[in-house]
């Protein structure tokens, strides 16, 4: 009932998140990777999306290249714009999520209040959040630099870059903490698998 006073009354012969996910034989749930540019994010993302879906599971990754191109090509880096970049992003999540889709996002997500209304976006919808901070030094970020932007930053030449000239805020609790200068893409995506196995979601 609190389902369709919010969703609206979809009619005779529509289907429950549960029903769906029995149907389907998979829960949806939302994995949110966060941390600095080159932290490691996107590959992370991109290896796991290939490891569950040789497992033959429904999983769709969301990140800058199908999100910051599109949707959201409206918004900047200023912290109000990056706020409604990750409040739009979870609400696709959420979508994702309850069309019972692994989803994986990698995003910066640097402030721990839009992630912490994502989560709540997610959770409403008992939709599992399972945070996972791409934890590395900003030196070795610095070092990596895979695309300059570092070196612009400190040149100046790009304003509002998150760990030079806008903050990161650490994640405080986060389910996953992954060091990625410690640790390398395979046993990260291992380290996610199994969590999300002990848990019971895949
Ligand atoms: S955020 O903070 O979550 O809204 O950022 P996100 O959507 O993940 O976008 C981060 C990528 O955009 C590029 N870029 C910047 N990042 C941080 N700060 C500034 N000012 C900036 N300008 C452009 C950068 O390439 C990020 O890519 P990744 O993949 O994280 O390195």
């Amino acid at each position: 009932k609190k389902r369709a006073e919010r969703f609206g009354n979809a009619g005779a012969g529509s289907v429950t998140q549960q029903e769906r996910a029995q149907l389907l034989g998979q829960k949806g749930i939302t994995i949110w990777l966060t941390g600095l540019s080159a932290s490691g994010k996107s590959t992370i993302a991109c290896a796991l999306e290939q490891h569950l879906l040789h497992q033959k599971r429904f999983v769709y990754r969301l990140d800058g290249d199908n999100i910051r191109f599109g949707l959201n090509k409206d918004l900047g880096f200023s912290e109000k714009d990056r706020a409604e970049n990750i409040r739009r992003i979870g609400e696709v999540s959420k979508l994702f999520a309850d069309a019972s889709a692994i989803t994986i996002t990698a995003f910066i997500s640097p402030y721990r209040a839009d992630r912490d209304l994502v989560r709540g976006l997610n959770g409403k919808d008992n939709i599992p959040f399972i945070e996972v901070f791409i934890d590395v030094p900003l030196s070795v970020a610095e070092e990596r630099d895979p695309k300059g932007l570092y070196k612009k930053a400190r040149a100046g030449e790009i304003k509002d870059f998150t760990g030079i000239s806008a903050p990161y805020e650490e994640p405080e609790n986060p389910e996953i903490h992954i060091r990625t200068d410690q640790t390398d893409v395979a046993q990260s995506v291992e380290i996610i698998a199994k969590y999300l196995s002990d848990k019971g979601y895949i």
